[in-house]
């Protein structure tokens, strides 16, 4: 029998999962780490923290696997999009990572567009509006900001493209993770000549960009050593996590889509090409099955604001007590209305300023009420989203995965919310699932994608709306379209953390 590893190089951790060619999961293992948070909208993050997340993750996996050590054919890693590397000439890392939830780049973004001739421009180039969370505004603020680190730099890669390079001695990156730096020309698949232009950048600091299942290279000696793997395991390109999430999700196929609900949510859908009017309001990035792309809308917190109700508002708590509560409180969340919008937003509203707001609180609201409020705030984000991916391509199949889906509660909230029926699949690994999909496919296991999905995914549950429950969602969705909109010049006038 032959295997694979899968590995997500998350922002709170390493999932590292262990895939036969008999389509099961024999094992997976997760490893924790936190970001650095340290005001200002500075999000940052060691990339050793991550390798040595990665080398513990795959040996605490092989530990309870011994035997497969000399059977495992390929490692494939999915990866927190946008967070920059800075690789100086060596190739060593110049300073912490900033990641994608980090929103310090206002100013860079502006002179970006400006550069462009107007984001109507920008658009035009990379198919995406350039936003604070995305790779090329970081490089701009190290230029700005830190003229010595920025003189440094050699190459700009993202956190898996840096475990690959480690793994292979190879710096590449994938067309799924080149797209979410704004430096791409999504469509034609090329480093955009507009774009470095118009940041006055070159474009050597970017690696080569290949498919997400092209081999990368194989096993480094030192890392084999590291690994306890044999130097014949092929390490696949892999791709930005929300690309590999959709594969790991059977999403393979126009009409398809998912929903997903970690620290960030997202909602995506399959695309075989761009078309149409571009207006840079989703995201169109490319995709890990090969040729094509997906449309997104990213929410900056969705169980990020669950994990920042259970430590700082209703403490000493578990999660299983937080969705018993919630459920409890019920549909309207007593009146109390949740904006997720914690570290700023990206979509719908593309808005670092914006903050999170309870709206609502009366003498009677119970920690059960916030807790619902919360999980239905982060459901009218994703239904706003969702809206957005509808306008670019027809929905036909919607699957749930990451913590909402966990959740029955969440996930049931999420589904009356959207209206929308939703399947859970058997497999409820998103990311890491979806390169170890991948590198199946690159080390052979499988003979494509088709054949990968068919042996691997399979759906566990279907969640159905409950109509009884949307004339009341309709009536709150429109009280938290209206507090954005009513706190919008607010938020920018209130925001001290970013004065
Ligand atoms: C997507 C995005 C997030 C990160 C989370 O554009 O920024 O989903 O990829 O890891």
């Amino acid at each position: 029998m032959n295997y694979v590893i899968g590995l997500d190089i998350g922002t709170s951790g390493i999932k590292a999962l262990l895939l036969s060619d008999e389509g099961k999961v024999v094992g997976g293992v997760t490893t924790e780490h936190s970001p650095v948070f340290s005001g200002n909208g500075y999000v940052e993050q060691d990339p050793a923290v991550w390798w040595d997340g990665t080398v513990a993750a795959i040996n605490l996996l092989l530990k309870e696997h011994e035997h497969v050590r000399p059977d495992v054919a390929a490692i494939c890693c999915s990866g927190q999009m946008h967070s920059s590397v800075f690789l100086d000439k060596n190739l060593n890392v110049i300073r912490p990572a900033i990641l994608w939830n980090d929103v310090r780049t206002s100013a860079q973004v502006s002179a970006i567009n400006e550069g462009c001739g107007g984001r109507a421009n920008a658009v035009k180039y990379v198919y995406n509006p350039v936003l604070e969370g995305f790779t090329l505004p970081k490089i701009i603020w190290l230029r700005d900001n830190e003229p010595e680190n920025f003189r440094r730099v050699s190459k700009v890669i993202m956190p898996k493209d840096y475990i690959n390079f480690l793994l292979t001695g190879n710096v590449f990156t994938d067309y799924s993770d080149a797209a979410g730096t704004a430096a791409l020309d999504v469509r034609n698949r090329r480093w955009s000549a507009d774009m470095a232009r118009a940041a006055g950048l070159s474009e050597d600091i970017w690696p080569e960009a290949v498919e997400s299942a092209q081999i990368v290279g194989r096993l480094k000696k030192e890392a084999a050593a590291l690994l306890g793997l044999p130097e014949s395991v092929v390490v696949a390109a892999g791709g930005a996590d929300n690309s590999c999430g959709g594969i790991g999700n059977g999403m393979i196929a126009p009409g398809q889509a998912v929903v997903s609900v970690g620290t960030s949510g997202t909602v995506i859908a399959f695309l075989d090409g761009i078309g149409g009017e571009v207006t840079g309001d989703i995201h169109l990035f490319n995709y890990s099955y090969p040729k094509s792309y997906y449309a997104m809308g990213c929410m900056l917190s969705a169980g990020q604001c669950v994990n920042w109700l259970k430590n700082n508002i209703i403490k000493d708590i578990s999660f299983a007590d937080i969705n018993k509560l919630a459920a409890e409180s019920g549909p309207g969340a007593g009146g109390v209305v949740f904006l997720p919008y914690l570290f700023g937003e990206r979509c719908p509203y593309p808005d670092a300023n914006a903050r999170g707001v309870f709206f609502g609180l009366s003498g009677s609201t119970t920690d059960g009420d916030l807790a619902r409020a919360v999980m239905e705030g982060v459901a009218f984000g994703l239904a706003d989203m969702y809206k957005l991916v509808e306008r670019q391509v027809k929905i036909t199949q919607l699957r749930v995965t990451g913590g909402g889906a966990k959740s029955a509660v969440w996930g049931q909230i999420i589904a009356d919310i959207l209206g929308r029926e939703m399947n859970i699949l058997s497999i409820e690994e998103g990311a890491a699932f979806g390169s170890a999909l991948i590198g199946a496919v690159s080390g052979g296991l499988f003979p494509s994608f088709e054949a990968a999905c068919a042996k691997c995914v399979e759906i566990s549950k279907t969640i159905t709306p409950n109509p009884a429950t949307a004339e009341t969602y309709a009536r709150i969705h429109k009280t938290f379209s209206g507090l954005y909109q009513a706190n919008k010049a607010l938020f920018a006038e209130n925001n001290w953390e970013r004065k």
